[in-house]
């Protein structure tokens, strides 16, 4: 309890320290608005807690999804995935239009859980079985952000 309690401490003032080192080495006299907006993104990324890729969970790219999630079954084809870039496996499945295949992923198939047993929104989903199909020779459009 003690020692979580100075970690906590320590981090907030690392914290503060690097804020504030930031704000000196840019900061115009007298200008405190323009500084705090400048600051504003900094905080901002500290706050969101990215992943240690530098992936901000529920708005991973295609392609940060795929390598920490549906890496683990696609790139070897465990228990009959389609393998990464195997454009015959995925032929019979680019088919099915990136409509057919998301629901494929949200309500899982054979051995894939719903939604890829991941915690990934559908955009999120939707931009890693782009990611995929594209890379086994098809020409799915990524979907806009949410
Ligand atoms: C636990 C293993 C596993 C993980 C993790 C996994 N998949 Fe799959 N996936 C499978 C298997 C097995 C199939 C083949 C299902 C079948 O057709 O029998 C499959 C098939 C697919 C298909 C083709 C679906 C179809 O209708 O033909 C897509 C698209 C897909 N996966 C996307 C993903 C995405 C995106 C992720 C990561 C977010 C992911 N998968 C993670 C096991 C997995």
């Amino acid at each position: 309890m003690f020692h979580s309690h100075i970690r906590t401490v320590a981090a907030a003032s690392a914290l503060i320290l690097s804020v504030g080192v930031f704000a000196m080495g840019s900061r115009p006299k007298g200008d405190d608005e323009a500084v705090n907006s400048r600051i504003a993104p900094v905080a901002r990324v500290e706050l969101a807690a990215p992943s240690a890729a530098g992936a901000v969970v529920g708005d991973r790219s295609g392609e940060q999804l795929y390598k920490t999630t549906c890496i683990t079954c696609h790139e070897a084809g465990v228990a009959n995935a389609p393998k990464f870039g195997d454009k015959a496996a995925w032929a019979p499945r680019l088919a099915l239009g990136l409509e057919g295949l998301m629901k494929s992923v949200i309500a899982g198939k054979n051995a894939m859980p719903p939604r890829a047993g991941s915690d990934a929104n559908d955009t999120e989903l939707a931009r890693a079985v782009v990611y995929m199909a594209n890379k086994a020779g098809g020409k799915l459009t990524e979907p806009a952000a949410k």
